[in-house]
């Protein structure tokens, strides 16, 4: 973690003991009761209309039970996307949550935490397990809440040794990075590669995976976030002072977009021929891409194990590392809402309960 950019919620120190804590919970804890208490309600940050980052407030609610094909988690860390941001606006996929069955909406997709529960079926997981992964996405998930129901098939074990507010931080991010890179650009050793926006969420994550893959990696950030992105296995590009068409003219096999319709329409002079755009942020103009010759792809992430293993493979040979910008604790939810909305964020912001 960079210690320069510490919590707002807690000193590194505490931070460290917070974080040994719950690693040591998420990999031994046996059961979400066993104070001998049980425990029937669980806290839970949701809103009940889309709007500001005031809409979101804390409920107390029962906590779910157990269904087929499901696992109950006890959170520990949840990470926070922009999709998040975007859909406590009421847009994005709250377009399609327009059913007022979905309200309370409580937001979240990305969950890490210890299998407290199962429905009795199999599930590929025991109580005690430790677990993380996008879930449901884009349906509703809940993750911002102490309990997490989730489809046992989006999600794989944690890696060992690898800090709680890394794994809440992965799994949305991570998986774009992954889905783009090699699910639909097909990315090769040896090629060419511009990620923009290297320092976020998903772009920090890209760099890695890219570099592992033995891509050439170029990366665009503002000045403050080269030595970080440099340290990812990028060679950075300033966006602010420099046009990276200059910088690299017709050289790049592949670029990743995450930062609009410009960049995307300026990313084109850099593709060679035949080269392969992806995109993340819509309505870029694919049409044009294509017209061009090139290959455009918008992606929308998707939930998968086998690629959330791969994840967690990397993850666990320190391969893949999540960078942690700051963690909140679910009270702050609406603070950690104003600072992705900043598009300022390096690496992820993570909340835990
Ligand atoms: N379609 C999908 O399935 C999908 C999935 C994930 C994310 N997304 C979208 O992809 C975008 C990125 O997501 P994210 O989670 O990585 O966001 P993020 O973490 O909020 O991105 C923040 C980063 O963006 C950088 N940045 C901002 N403006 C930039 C620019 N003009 N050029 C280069 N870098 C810039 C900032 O770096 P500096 O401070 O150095 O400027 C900052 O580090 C968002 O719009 C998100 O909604 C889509």
């Amino acid at each position: 973690m960079d210690t320069t950019r510490l919590p707002i919620v807690a000193t590194l120190t505490a931070l460290r003991e917070w974080e040994n804590a719950h690693t040591r919970h998420i990999s031994t804890a046996s059961s979400h009761n066993s104070g001998g208490n049980p425990m029937t309600t669980m806290r839970q940050i949701q809103l009940t209309e889309w709007g500001d980052e005031s809409v979101l407030h804390e409920a107390n609610v029962p906590i779910p039970s157990p269904v087929r094909g499901h696992v109950l988690i006890k959170t520990v860390a949840a990470g926070v996307n922009p999709i998040d941001v975007t859909t406590r606006k009421g847009l994005g996929p709250a377009a399609q949550l327009a059913d007022p069955s979905y309200k309370p909406f409580v937001p979240g997709w990305d969950v890490a935490g210890t299998v407290v529960a199962t429905a009795g079926d199999y599930t590929g997981f025991k109580v005690g397990d430790g677990v993380f992964g996008l879930v449901s996405f884009p349906s509703p998930a809940g993750a911002y809440a102490e309990y997490v129901l989730a489809p046992a098939h989006q999600l794989v074990k944690v890696p060992a040794d690898v800090p709680c507010a890394q794994l809440g931080g992965a799994p949305l991010a991570a998986l774009t990075a992954y889905q783009a890179l090699f699910e639909v650009a097909r990315l090769k050793e040896g090629e060419r590669v511009l990620i923009h926006a290297g320092a976020g969420g998903v772009g920090h994550l890209a760099v890695q995976l890219a570099a592992q893959a033995g891509a050439q990696v170029f990366a665009t950030a503002s000045a403050a976030n080269h030595e970080f992105v440099r340290s990812l296995g990028a060679q950075p590009i300033d966006y602010r002072t420099e046009d990276f068409r200059a910088v690299l003219g017709q050289t790049m096999d592949v670029v990743l977009n995450s930062t609009g319709q410009q960049t995307f329409l300026d990313s084109l002079e850099v593709l060679v021929p035949g080269g392969r755009i992806i995109t993340l942020t819509s309505p870029d103009p694919l049409d044009v891409a294509r017209e061009r010759g090139f290959e455009a792809q918008w992606l929308t992430v998707h939930p998968d194990r086998t690629q959330m293993q791969e994840i967690a493979r990397l993850m666990s040979l320190g391969l893949l590392k999540v960078h942690v910008d700051q963690v909140l604790d679910f009270s702050q939810a609406a603070q950690a809402h104003a600072l992705v909305a900043t598009g300022r964020t390096r690496g992820k912001i993570v909340l835990v309960p």
